[in-house]
């Protein structure tokens, strides 16, 4: 047997990397079946009402059009669980920029013009877009996951009005977009009642399930493949009302049909992280340990669906404290609906938690770092579960110990260069870990080599890299052996990349079938496979923390280093340096990847991102990447992960914890708690704008 000890947790290199920068893979827009023709979809116009008519007519005049969709003439749909996706089945328009209709053509450029050409009428209605935090119309939703609603621990208020020490403070953070660099695509194609569709979307399995609903075809039938997705992070979580339409249109004219979505269609029609309101009251004792913990959320919704962006949600998890209350409050407005984007709920919530651990630190005069350690636990707080594991001092030593905090002159404005404040912060970092079940098979073939099938997603986190390997150390042969298909619903059914969940759900039910595998093969005793080799299979169950004992969460430690120069306002960030305790990593090079991707996520949502809901007009202002400034590598400096290992028996066969999103996390906070101490000012709202630290 050769030495296959390397496999998991080895950094070995994507293995469609060659194909993604010689342009050989295929993203969902590439795929051109002969006789393709485009669509364009056209949003509404009001922010809300009533399409009264649609005249066509010019549109269908245009050279190259063939058709348009519309609520009068598409086809009709089965109810969707997901309301997002009922598009073209009725006049009503519940925001602006929801779809009402659909232009097809031969080309591209006919079909653009043509959108612009149909003529739609409304009857509008008046439209209530504001978020505020005493909003009329705010309820506390069912706490139907056990992460939103409301959760109570002793007597909140009580304890937080007599603590010796207490900070009461708002926090706000705007709405957010999460503009994956590849836009959501669709082609789409009926041979003999079957629907093929190339899709860009974080999990095909449930894209296909969502169509065969609607479209009350049998699954079987139908075959979605996302065999490359240029990002998501989390807006192609869900299927997307752009593989709906596609589907739609290539039924109606019998034509396979492409639909790309513009750019500037992103910011309405693929979900945004919701803004939220928070008010943090923290009440402690005068050595920091705190004795009351209330933190209250208030985001929206939109009319169409309910989605909660849970930012309490961390604040269960994170520090003991015998009186606690965490409360979200949703608003449902004329909005575009929110949903999914990396770290949804965590990222926001834990920038005003951490925020508000650091006014509490410099309120009692404490160090950041000493005042979490004091607040440390083994103890899931809001359930009493112990944690599967939780090395978050761990992460806080080593990040202090790497960063250089102990030099640091705790004392606001000590540091400067010329105009520019150099302060640096600290902030903890938390992400649950979950699994969903999941299929997936194991071949093993004459000549020594094996091929995996799971329809697991590769949003450029390097899946078939690390599933291979999972693979390979099961079988206990070389990772080069093993090749891993995945991408295509065809293959068996897995959940989505989601929720740092992909590789814990996948890997499950690929180590399952290998030890399987691996089992019948011993029992060959070495003789010649047949031809078509030998497989196994597994449907893993996945896992939900209520069932087990164990409250299992990773963890992490942020630090910070920042200048802020005092002419221009600007905050650069200096050095960012992320400490994670996150089981086993299974691939050092693809998990530094992403943890330092989510780090400069967080350093966007920190100091450059922010979309405005704009009153009047009832949508975001910004609907470009000129105008919504993600990081640019000129933004991002010295950026470091590091991590300690864990070994915690009690999460999956391979060891690990979702890492795709904690790097968000706590890097925000890290980040303002650097400003306050640079400059002796705390801002309370995102992004930190030269217009806002003037
Ligand atoms: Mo992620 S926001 O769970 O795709």
């Amino acid at each position: 047997m050769p030495d296959t000890t390397s496999a998991l947790g080895a950094p070995a290199e994507r293995r469609e990397g060659p194909a993604k920068v010689t342009g050989a893979a295929r993203y969902a827009a590439e795929h051109t079946p002969d006789g393709c023709a485009y669509a364009w979809p056209v949003p509404a116009a009001v922010a809300r009402g009533e399409i009264t008519a649609i005249d066509d007519t010019a549109a269908l005049a245009l050279p190259g059009v063939i058709d348009v969709l519309s609520h009068l003439n598409a086809p009709r749909l089965v109810e969707p669980e997901d309301a997002t996706l009922a598009v073209l089945q009725d006049a009503h328009v519940p925001h602006r920029g929801w779809y009402v209709a659909l232009v097809v053509a031969e080309t591209l450029e006919a079909a653009r013009e043509g959108a612009a050409a149909v003529e739609v009428s409304y009857a509008e209605e008046p439209h209530d877009v504001t978020l505020t935090a005493g909003h009329a119309d705010a309820y506390v939703p069912e706490d139907s996951d056990g992460t939103s609603g409301e959760h109570v621990r002793g007597d909140a208020d009580g304890a937080f009005s007599s603590a010796p020490a207490q900070v009461d403070v708002v926090y706000r953070v705007p709405p957010l977009h999460n503009h994956p660099m590849e836009p959501h695509a669709a082609t789409a194609r009926w041979d003999d009642g079957r629907l093929t569709v190339y899709d860009s979307s974080q999990g095909a399995t449930t894209v296909r399930d969502a169509l065969a609903s609607m479209f009350a075809l049998p699954e079987e039938r139908i075959t979605v493949v996302s065999e490359h997705v240029g990002g998501g992070f989390g807006s192609k979580g869900t299927p997307r009302p752009h593989v709906v339409l596609a589907a739609m249109a290539a039924r109606t004219t019998g034509r396979p049909v492409k639909l790309s979505l513009p750019r500037r269609q992103l910011a309405t029609v693929v979900g945004h992280r919701s803004p939220t309101i928070q008010r943090l009251r923290l009440g402690a004792r005068p050595d920091g340990t705190l004795v009351s913990v209330i933190h209250e959320v208030t985001s929206h919704t939109s009319r169409v669906k309910e989605f909660v962006e849970t930012a309490a949600a961390a604040t269960r998890v994170m520090y003991p404290s015998p009186h606690a209350r965490t409360t979200h409050r949703v608003v449902p407005l004329d909005v575009p609906s929110p949903s999914w984007m990396r770290a949804p709920g965590e990222a926001p919530g834990m920038y005003a938690l951490e925020s508000a651990m650091d006014e509490l630190a410099v309120r009692l005069d404490l160090d950041p770092v000493e005042l979490r350690l004091r607040n440390d636990t083994r103890e899931e707080p809001d359930s009493s579960k112990p944690f599967s594991s939780r090395h978050l001092a761990e992460c806080l030593r080593e990040g202090a110990r790497r960063f250089g905090w102990s030099t640091r002159d705790p004392r606001p404005r000590s540091r400067a260069e010329g105009p520019v404040l150099i302060g640096s912060g600290v902030a903890c970092a938390t992400y649950p870990v979950l699994a969903a079940p999941s299929r997936a098979s194991a071949h093993a073939y004459p000549d020594g080599s094996f091929v995996v099938r799971v329809n697991a997603t590769d949003i450029g986190t390097g899946a078939r890299t690390v599933l291979a390997q999972v693979a390979a150390d099961a079988l206990g042969v070389p990772v080069e052996r093993v090749r891993a298909d995945i991408g295509s619903s065809d293959l068996p059914n897995a959940p989505l990349a989601g929720g740092s969940s992909g590789t814990a759900s996948w890997g499950w039910a690929v180590h399952e079938a290998c030890t399987r595998l691996a089992e019948r093969l011993s029992g060959q005793h070495g003789q010649q496979l047949p031809p078509e080799g030998v497989g196994a299979s597994a449907d893993t169950a996945g896992t939900a923390d209520a069932d087990s004992e164990y409250a299992r969460h990773a963890f992490g430690a942020h630090f910070a280093e920042v200048g802020v120069d005092m002419v221009t306002g600007e905050v650069r960030v200096r050095r960012l340096l992320g400490v994670y305790a996150a089981g086993r990593i299974l691939n050092a090079r693809t998990a530094r990847s992403q943890f330092i991707g989510g780090m400069t996520m967080g350093l966007g949502m920190a100091l450059t991102e922010h979309s405005t809901m704009d009153k009047a007009f009832g949508d975001f202002a910004e609907s470009d990447l000129a105008s919504y400034h993600v990081p640019a590598h000129a933004d991002v400096p010295a950026i470091e992960a590091h991590w300690v290992d864990e070994d915690d028996p009690h999460l999956n066969p391979m060891g690990s914890k979702g890492i795709g999103e904690i790097g968000i996390v706590g890097t925000p906070a890290a980040i303002g708690n650097a400003v306050h101490h640079a400059t002796g000012v705390r801002l309370r709202e995102l992004p930190l704008t030269p217009d806002r630290v003037l």
